[in-house]
C-alpha cells in the first residue's frame, strides 16, 4: 500500500460547504500542484456511494463546472455512522494504512454545529488525532457555538483531546486575498502607516452587504441571525486587523496578541444599533412563526485604546440588499486648509474592496482642468483581480493550502473567539432586555435612511 504525504479528511462530505467550496478549492491545488502527487482526499459520509458514485451526486449537485475527472484519483469515500465508534475505528484502520510517520492528517469538520461535539468526541477517543502528534490537526468551521457559553463549553471538550496547536477554527474571510492584505496595506506604506490613528482618521465603516436571502439555510440561520452569522466572526475580524496595534512581529501569535487586545477595547453604542428582518422572511420555508431573528443588522462601536479613542467604526450587515458587496472605508479628516480654499472639498476615503472585486482605492481632491476654480473628487484604483495572473485564489484554497501546511496565521485562537462571544452576548442582551424593534424592511434604502437620520452619517 502507498503511503501519502498528506490525508485529509473530510466530515460533512454531501453537505453544501464540501460540495460548493471545498472540492473545488481542492481540485484546483491539485491542479496547480500546490497539493503533490501524494495526497490523499477522504471523503467521510452517511451515504451508500462508491468514490465514483459520490464524485457523480457532487457533479450534479454542482452548478458551477467541477473536473471530477481532476479529482478521481485523489479521492476515497468512506461510509461511515457518526455515531459509531467501530466506524472511527475502521477510518483509522484506513489511514494507518496509508500513512507513515512523515504523513501529515487533516481532519476538517464541514458539518453542522449540532454534530461538532459528538464527531470530535469520536475523532478523539478513536484516536484518529492524539495529543501528542503534531503532524495531526482538526479543523472546525463557523459557527464556533452560538453563545459565549456554548463555544466554551465546545472549547473545553476540545482541549480534552486536543491540543490547541492542533485546533484550527474557521473564519474564511481570513482567507480572502485583500483581508490578508490589511496588514500589508496598513505596515507597509508609510503614508497610512503614520496616518492610522484618531488624529487622522475620522471614522471606519465595515460592510459586508449580500443580495441573497437566507436561501436553504432556514435551519440554521434562523437559530442565528446576522449577528452571530456575521457580526461574529467575519466583522469583528475586519475590526480587529484594522484597529491593532503594532505586532512585534507578523508571526501568528503576534498578530493574535494584538487582535485580542482590540476585542477587549471594543464597546457599541447600543443607542445606534438597528436590527432589520427582510419583508418575506416569515415566509421562507422552515421558519419558525413569527421568527424575530434579524436579518439585518448596523451599530456604531468605539475601540477605546489611544489609537483610536473617538474614532467611530460602523459596522452593518445584511441579507436581501441591494448589492454585494463587502468593503472597509477609512475615512480620513479634513486637512487644516480646507476651509481656506472657500470651495467644497471632500475627505479622502481608503476603500479595501473585499468582495465581489478585490481592490484597492483612494479618493483624493484634484483641481478640475481648465479655468473655472472647481476641486473635483478622483479616485485612485488599483484592481487586484485585473492584475492577477490567472484566477485569484478562493478563500478556501488558502485556508485548505495553510492547514496541510500546518500553518496557523488565518486561523482564529480561544480567545479571539471568546472575546467576540462575549461582545454579541451583550448585543443580544440589549435587544432583548431594552427591546430594540426589529425592522421589517423591503428594501435596503428604507434602512439606510433610517440609520442616517439617527447617525447624521451618510452610509
Ligand atoms: C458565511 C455566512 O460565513 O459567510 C453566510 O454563514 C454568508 O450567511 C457568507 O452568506 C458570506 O460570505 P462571502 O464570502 O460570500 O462574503
Amino acid at each position: 500500500q502507498n503511503t501519502y504525504n498528506t490525508i485529509l479528511t473530510i466530515f460533512g462530505s454531501t453537505g453544501d460547504l464540501t460540495i460548493r467550496k471545498l472540492l473545488p478549492a481542492i481540485e484546483k491545488l491539485l491542479k496547480e500542484k500546490l497539493l503533490d502527487d501524494k495526497t490523499l482526499i477522504i471523503a467521510v459520509g452517511r451515504r451508500d456511494y462508491t468514490d465514483h458514485t459520490y464524485l457523480q451526486f457532487v457533479e450534479k449537485e454542482l452548478k458551477v463546472p467541477l473536473d471530477t475527472k481532476a479529482l478521481e484519483p485523489y479521492l476515497n469515500y468512506f461510509k461511515l455512522n457518526v455515531e459509531a465508534i467501530d466506524d472511527y475505528v475502521a477510518l483509522k484502520a484506513f489511514i494507518d494504512e496509508r500513512s507513515d510517520e512523515n504523513t501529515r492528517k487533516a481532519y476538517y469538520l464541514a458539518v453542522g454545529p449540532e454534530l461538532l461535539k459528538g464527531i470530535a468526541t469520536m475523532i478523539g477517543t478513536s484516536k484518529l488525532v492524539e495529543k501528542e502528534d503534531i503532524r495531526s490537526s482538526i479543523t472546525f468551521e463557523k459557527p464556533f457555538g452560538s453563545d459565549l457559553e456554548s463555544a466554551q463549553a465546545i472549547n473545553q471538550l476540545l482541549w480534552t483531546y486536543f491540543d490547541e496547536k492542533q485546533i484550527y477554527r474557521i473564519d474564511h474571510y481570513l482567507g480572502k486575498e485583500m483581508i490578508q492584505n490589511i496588514l500589508t496595506v496598513r505596515f507597509a506604506n508609510k503614508i497610512f502607516e503614520s496616518a492610522w490613528n484618531n488624529h487622522t482618521i475620522k471614522n471606519v465603516k465595515i460592510y459586508a452587504k449580500e443580495t441573497d436571502t437566507i436561501l436553504s439555510r432556514a435551519g440554521y440561520y434562523d437559530t442565528s441571525g446576522a449577528l452571530k452569522d456575521m457580526v461574529q466572526s467575519h466583522l469583528l475580524q475586519m475590526l480587529s486587523l484594522i484597529a491593532m496595534e503594532v505586532p512585534r512581529s507578523y508571526q501568528s501569535e503576534d498578530l493574535k496578541n494584538e487582535k485580542v487586545e482590540v476585542l477587549k477595547k471594543l464597546r457599541y453604542d447600543r443607542k445606534s444599533l438597528v436590527i432589520g428582518q427582510y419583508d418575506g422572511y416569515q415566509n421562507e420555508p422552515n421558519i419558525t412563526k413569527g421568527s424575530k431573528t434579524e436579518t439585518f443588522v448596523f451599530f456604531k462601536a468605539f475601540v477605546d485604546t489611544p489609537r483610536f479613542k473617538g474614532v467611530p467604526f460602523y459596522l452593518m450587515t445584511g441579507k436581501a440588499l441591494e448589492q454585494k458587496e463587502s468593503v472597509i472605508i477609512i475615512e480620513f479628516e479634513e486637512t487644516s486648509e480646507q476651509h481656506k480654499f472657500d470651495l467644497p472639498l471632500f475627505t479622502n476615503k481608503l476603500y479595501i474592496k473585499i468582495a465581489p472585486l478585490d481592490g484597492i482605492s483612494l479618493t483624493l481632491n484634484s483641481k478640475v482642468p481648465g479655468l473655472r476654480n472647481a476641486v473635483e473628487e478622483v479616485d485612485l484604483d488599483y484592481c487586484v483581480a485585473c492584475n492577477a495572473v490567472g484566477n485569484l485564489p478562493e478563500a478556501y484554497e488558502k485556508l485548505i493550502l495553510d492547514m496541510t501546511k500546518h500553518s496557523k496565521s488565518l486561523f482564529t485562537r480561544w480567545d479571539e473567539i471568546e472575546l467576540s462571544w462575549q461582545f454579541i452576548d451583550q448585543v443580544k442582551q440589549d435587544i432583548q432586555n431594552k427591546q430594540i424593534p426589529l425592522r421589517i424592511y423591503k428594501s435596503a434604502e428604507e434602512l439606510y435612511s433610517l440609520i442616517e437620520t439617527m447617525t447624521g452619517e451618510k452610509l
